[in-house]
């Protein structure tokens, strides 16, 4: 028996595996079939039936997300009688549905105002009073739950019951008073909260973070890679480009890395991106210095020393091409040796690993670092929670490259601590903690969201960074800065 099947939707032809269903086939010929429960990451429910089309040689319509697509089948979506369909399916959704768009946060992306300019646009025949339903119901620290808006696909419960396994909700009564709800006494508690929002058709469940806070036809979104964890997880990243300020952080479907989902940790990865939460301009002894005196600081401050005196501190958080624009300038270019040092919180659990996605190394690119350390022919030194290596090394300048998402370092002023206790101290990061002030010179960096450039994930995926314009356009990345010491360097000579 073959394991594929060709079949015809709308007369175009298409091969998919055996065992797919129609809708499985019409998305891999770019038809769109409407649906509100079924979704890719999810088993199927086959609830709303929303999803009609006709198929040859069966009598009634047929659900496309529960049909298996079979050898010589001929699906149509689009004549009258299916769209007939579609748009009173749509209709008998919107019955009890309440028209609180103009105050709902679902608002430009709500499915069911998308279907209805779509395949709705009917004169509604609905005279009753709509049922009432609770709402605005807190369910945990990160969601707020409107029953009245929810259409009772349950794409929520089967998210809780499949992805999470904590059966935090389940849908309550029967027919028109069927509500959506948590368990008595549950509230929505894990990392992963913030993908019911995501998933959720309609405006029901919203997410705290995001409530009120910005329209979402004024943000743009760009494809970028969470650095929250050495996961690596796709993402889109969403900015009001008006006011260059960062919002929200949405899953973007990678199946070799993250499938349809994101954790809550890498949701918040867009505060820190945001101009009052940076370092804005280079810092020589706690004044305002520009770009070109800080560097030719720096540049003046290698030269002057001994090749083996000088010391290097990363973290894993900047791109494999940062590390070895560093690398390969100050050993070619200024002729340095540096001695090289690996900066990890304390508390970290490297192995850590929650069974879902996230992990306990919370840097983005860890095996991109080691990678690039390798290629250099360096072993580094760890600093975990004990400095001594570094305190007894003799250096007379260290170049700290301090992480970008101080969340991950929750020891990092007691790291910094230390490190100033060195002779000569620059600092690469946007760190406004107090122990940074005390360095000799600061620096700010781009982040991630801002420059080109690699993270290789745990399991060796190497993933591209795609450049934003700056929040602080004079701002540039390590690997940037360094080719600019190196011209500074030279000009020197
Ligand atoms: S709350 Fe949203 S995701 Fe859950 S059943 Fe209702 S409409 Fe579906
Ligand atoms: S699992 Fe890691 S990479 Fe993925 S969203 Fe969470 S913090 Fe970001
Ligand atoms: S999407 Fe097919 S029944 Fe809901």
């Amino acid at each position: 028996m073959s394991n594929q099947v060709t079949l015809s939707i709308n007369n175009q032809s298409i091969t998919v595996p055996a065992g797919s269903t129609i809708m499985e086939a019409a998305q891999k010929l770019g038809v769109t079939v409407p649906h509100f429960c079924w979704h890719p990451g999810l088993s199927i429910a086959g609830v709303c039936r929303f999803c009609m089309v006709r198929v040859e040689g069966m009598p009634k319509l047929q659900i496309a997300c529960n049909t298996p697509a079979s050898e010589g089948m001929k699906v149509d979506t689009v004549s009258d009688e299916v769209k007939d369909a579609h748009k009173w399916a749509l209709e008998f959704h919107l019955i009890n549905h309440p028209l609180d768009c103009p105050i709902c946060d679902q608002a430009g992306e709500c499915e069911l105002q998308n279907y209805y300019m779509k395949v709705g646009k009917y004169q509604s025949q609905m005279e009753d009073e709509k049922v009432l339903k609770p709402k605005a119901l807190d369910v945990g620290d990160t969601l707020v739950l409107d029953t009245e808006r929810c259409i009772l696909c349950s794409r929520c419960v089967r998210f809780e019951d499949e992805v999470t396994k904590t059966s935090t909700l389940g849908i309550f009564n029967r027919g028109d008073q069927a509500t959506i709800g948590t368990y008595k006494d549950r509230k929505i508690k894990h990392n992963y909260s913030y993908n019911l929002a995501d998933i959720c058709p309609v405006g029901a469940f919203t997410a705290k973070d995001f409530r009120f806070k910005c329209r979402v036809w004024f943000l743009k979104e760009s494809k970028t890679v969470c650095p929250g964890c050495s996961t690596g997880c796709n993402v889109n990243l969403f900015q009001n480009s008006n006011q260059r300020e960062y919002y929200r952080l949405k899953p973007r479907h990678n199946a070799d890395v993250n499938g349809h989902w994101m954790c809550d940790t890498g949701r918040t990865m867009y505060e820190h991106l945001n101009a009052s939460a940076r370092l804005s301009s280079p810092l020589l002894n706690g004044e305002s210095v520009s770009h070109q005196a800080a560097l030719q600081a720096v540049t003046d401050a290698v030269k002057s020393i001994s090749a083996d005196k000088l010391a290097v501190v990363f973290t894993a958080q900047f791109t494999s091409e940062e590390y070895s624009a560093t690398l390969k300038t100050l050993k070619a270019t200024l002729k340095s040796a540096p001695k090289v040092f690996v900066w990890r919180d304390e508390s970290e659990k490297i192995e850590d690993f929650d069974g879902i996605l996230f992990r306990g190394d919370r840097n983005p690119n860890t095996r991109g670092m080691m990678d690039v350390l390798k290629e250099e022919g360096i072993n580094p030194v760890m600093l975990k929670g004990d400095f001594s290596a570094l305190a007894s090394s003799g250096a007379e300048l260290t170049l700290i490259f301090g992480p970008e998402i101080e969340v991950g370092y929750p020891n990092l002023q007691k790291a910094l601590g230390r490190f100033i206790e060195m002779k000569k101290t620059v600092y690469f990061g946007n760190s406004l903690s107090e122990a940074a002030k005390r360095m000799w010179i600061r620096i700010p960096v781009k982040v991630f969201a801002e420059k080109n450039g690699t993270f290789v994930n745990f399991n060796g995926v190497a993933q591209k960074l795609k450049a934003n314009a700056p929040v602080f356009p004079a701002v540039k990345s390590v690997d940037e800065y360094f080719a600019e010491l190196g011209k500074i360097a030279q000009t020197a000579i």
